[in-house]
């Protein structure tokens, strides 16, 4: 089975991008599924039901957040209703969203999860324990693809190698940077660091870079604005065995979209 899986789609250039692209690259590589996460959605800053439904529209079958899933107090019986919308799974059981989803799409099953990381992140459970527990109760029998949002490099490399041979894929978010150490690990897991960010790459992380140097260098917090230079797609595509769960291939994107 094919997985694509688009890192953080920030705002409207990032929803631009992905929507203008997505028939394309479903065609191209045959994808059987679509995960996106989706934590800057809109505008930055979570999500609203207005900007997620078009993706789900257009083929998404699930997505998952971060730390700024719920930024919008707006969304949050949207999020806790909508349960195609996975929660990183060690933040508390009160957070709206579901802690796991299962996709059965022509006879191929994935499960999917979210887990953000302990390291200059926001304060959370520890994810090494939140997925232990999740798993002992997970049905193992299907491939599980985890979303790891976090800051630190080390940290993600670690949990790669604690659910090698258990999840069939670790692919990172929240840095907005693309890694190039994608790799099938030696118990056939693909692990990614980091796919990127789907948005305006001509910014810092999405936000104007004007605004993010005047702030670096005045230490005066300043209100953000979205980019909407240099769009491009960053993603990644997991081939993963039919039979037995575990990962084949692993193929990073990275693509200009022009407006
Ligand atoms: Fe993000
Ligand atoms: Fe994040």
């Amino acid at each position: 089975m094919i997985v694509l899986f688009f890192g953080d789609v920030y705002g409207k250039p990032g929803r631009f991008a992905l929507l203008q692209k997505l028939p394309d690259l479903m065609a191209e590589y045959k994808s059987d599924f679509v995960i996106v996460n989706v934590e800057n959605l809109a505008d930055g800053r979570g999500l609203t039901e207005k900007t997620l439904k078009p993706l789900f529209n257009q083929g998404v079958d699930v997505v998952t957040g971060g730390n700024h899933l719920w930024d919008r107090a707006e969304s949050l019986e949207y999020i806790a209703h909508e349960k195609r919308i996975i929660k990183p799974i060690n933040y508390p059981a009160s957070a709206p969203g579901s802690d796991s989803y299962i996709i059965t799409k022509s006879g191929l099953t994935l499960g999917v999860m979210c887990l953000t990381g302990q390291i200059f992140m926001p304060p959370c459970d520890s994810p090494f324990h939140a997925f232990d527990r999740l798993w002992e109760d997970a049905d193992h029998s299907i491939p599980w693809l985890v979303d790891f949002h976090a800051e630190s490099t080390s940290e993600k490399r670690a949990f790669g190698w604690y659910v090698d041979g258990r999840a069939a894929v670790v692919v990172g978010t929240h840095t907005h940077i693309q890694t190039a150490d994608e790799e099938i690990l030696p118990q056939k897991t693909a692990y990614l660091t980091d796919v990127g960010m789907t948005g305006a790459h001509d910014s810092v992380i999405g936000v104007k870079k004007e605004i993010i140097l005047e702030k670096l260098r005045s230490a005066v917090p300043r209100r953000y604005e979205t980019s909407d230079k240099g769009l491009m797609i960053n993603a990644a595509v997991f081939e993963l065995d039919n039979d037995s769960g575990r990962a084949l291939s692993i193929k990073r994107l990275r693509i200009p979209v022009e407006r």
